[in-house]
C-alpha cells in the first residue's frame, strides 16, 4: 500500500497558468521568490492577455494542490528566437518557486522538467537559467550544469 505522502505527490499535476489562479494564491507564491507587490485584478488580466498572445513562446506553469485549491509551485519558460546556429531557439527558465510548506516533494523538479520538455518540444537546442548558489544543487539534480557566469545591470 502507498503512503499518504506518495499519494499526495501523485495528485500534484503541472498545468499552464489560468486566469482564475490569481484567486488561488499565485501572486502570494511569487512573493516567496522575490519582490512582488500586490497585483490588481485588472493588472493580472492585462498581463495574462498579453502573455497569451505569445502562445507557446512564453509559458507559465503551475501546480495546484487539489486538496487546498492553492497554487503551490510555479515556473516559466520563454523561447528566444535567434539568427545564430541556423536560426536556432533557446529556452530561458525563470521564476521557479515552490511554496515553503510543499518543498521536498519533488514539485520543483516536476516544474523544471515540464518547462525543459516544453523548450525541447519547441525546437530549442538548449535551455538555460540563472540561479542562486543555494539552488545550484537542486538544478544539478534536474540535469543542469554550471556554465559561464551571470552579469546583470539593474535599472531599479
Ligand atoms: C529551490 C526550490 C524550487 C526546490 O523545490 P522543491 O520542490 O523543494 O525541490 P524538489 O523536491 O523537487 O527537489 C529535487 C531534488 O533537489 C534537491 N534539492 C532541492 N532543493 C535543494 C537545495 N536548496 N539544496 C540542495 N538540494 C536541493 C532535493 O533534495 C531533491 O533531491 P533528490 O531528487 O535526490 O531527492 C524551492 O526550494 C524554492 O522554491 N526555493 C525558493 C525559491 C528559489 O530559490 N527558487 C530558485 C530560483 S533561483
Amino acid at each position: 500500500m502507498q503512503s499518504s505522502n506518495s499519494n499526495e505527490v501523485e495528485n500534484y499535476q503541472v498545468r499552464k497558468l489560468e486566469i482564475s489562479d490569481k484567486s488561488k494564491g499565485f501572486i502570494e507564491l511569487l512573493q516567496q521568490l522575490t519582490v512582488c507587490n500586490s497585483v490588481s485584478d485588472q493588472q493580472f488580466r492585462d498581463r495574462f492577455q498579453e502573455l497569451s498572445l505569445c502562445g507557446d513562446d512564453h509559458v507559465i506553469c503551475v501546480i495546484e494542490d487539489d486538496h487546498s485549491g492553492k497554487i503551490v509551485a510555479s515556473g516559466s519558460v520563454f523561447i528566444e528566437k535567434k539568427f545564430i546556429r541556423n536560426c536556432s531557439k533557446v529556452g530561458h527558465i525563470e521564476d521557479v518557486v515552490v511554496d515553503s510548506n510543499a518543498r521536498g516533494l519533488q514539485l520543483g523538479k516536476k516544474v523544471v522538467t515540464y518547462l525543459t520538455d516544453h523548450a525541447r518540444s519547441m525546437g530549442c537546442y538548449k535551455v538555460i537559467l540563472d540561479c542562486s548558489v543555494d539552488s545550484r544543487e537542486f538544478y544539478e539534480k534536474c540535469g543542469f550544469k554550471q556554465k559561464e557566469l551571470q552579469m546583470a545591470k539593474y535599472f531599479i
